[in-house]
């Protein structure tokens, strides 16, 4: 802006030239932006690249009360068939766990929308803030499957798997959503750290960096040239956010307060 003043109080014709140049660059760069403009949402540039990197990846949650070890414990437990069953083949382990991880953020959703018409009280965002959730873990399996294709035993076992973890986590959060936030928290630091080995394989070149699907460029805003690796790396700033929404519910329940009582972090998908 700066620039622009001074060369504009100026009547030289290069000066003027220069100006026109500039002006001719900020349009260009203002019609790349519209060019990014249509989205799922309608939302604008979020800029999820330039901040990902203040996304503490490794902040763990220390178990502290017995609710904390036995959440820790089942999750740790559910990653061993988890570890066996896919290795190290990331792609095809994303995208079965993403088909769970977009259960909790509905179920918690839909029970706290139920609850705010029975009682004619408001959510504080909260209902908001895990619909949210629930819809962008949907977009990482949209992403996902653009990179790899299930075969029809994966699918089969999908099918099982939601059938059972659905019903399991609607009881588990009516019974305690203390604990059921809590198992989500944990199990979303296990996400961060799946795809940080993705994010490795990838730096190694044992996976190909291939072109980010078009779904992904859309969604998140990214450069037209960015990569799996860009999208690797904004999905696992999403989980990071994911886990510490998830900590922090469970906190609000373990000081004996309700949801409502701590305004919940909205807009950040
Ligand atoms: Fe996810
Ligand atoms: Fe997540």
């Amino acid at each position: 802006m700066m620039k622009m003043s001074t060369v504009s109080s100026s009547s030289s014709p290069a000066k003027t030239t220069s100006l026109t140049e500039e002006k001719n660059k900020l349009k260009e760069k203002k019609d790349q932006s519209n060019a990014m403009v249509s989205s799922y949402w309608g939302s604008r540039d979020r800029g999820l690249l330039g901040r990902m990197d203040r996304v503490a990846m490794e902040l763990l949650h220390v178990p502290k009360t017995f609710a904390d070890k036995v959440a820790y414990r089942t999750v740790k437990l559910l990653r061993i068939p988890t570890d066996l069953f896919f290795k190290r083949r990331y792609g095809c382990r994303a995208m079965m766990l993403e088909t769970v991880a977009a259960v909790p953020g509905m179920v918690g959703g839909v029970l706290l929308h139920l609850r705010s018409l029975r009682k004619f009280e408001q959510s504080g965002g909260w209902i908001k803030a895990l619909l949210e959730e629930a819809e962008n873990e949907r977009m990482h399996l949209m992403t996902m499957v653009e990179l790899v294709q299930p075969k029809w035993y994966e699918r089969l076992l999908v099918l099982a798997v939601q059938g059972v973890f659905f019903n399991a986590y609607f009881v588990l959060y009516v019974l305690s959503p203390k604990l059921a936030h809590r198992v989500v928290g944990y199990l979303e630091e296990e996400a961060i750290h799946s795809y940080t080995e993705y994010l490795k394989d990838l730096n190694e070149g044992r996976i190909e960096n291939v072109s980010a699907p078009a779904i992904a460029i859309d969604y998140w805003r990214l450069p037209k040239d960015a990569t799996l690796k860009d999208v690797i790396t904004v999905i696992r700033a999403d989980e990071a956010h994911h886990r510490d929404v998830n900590h922090f519910a469970s906190d609000i329940h373990f000081q004996g307060k309700e949801l409502k009582e701590s305004p919940a972090p909205v807009g950040y998908h």
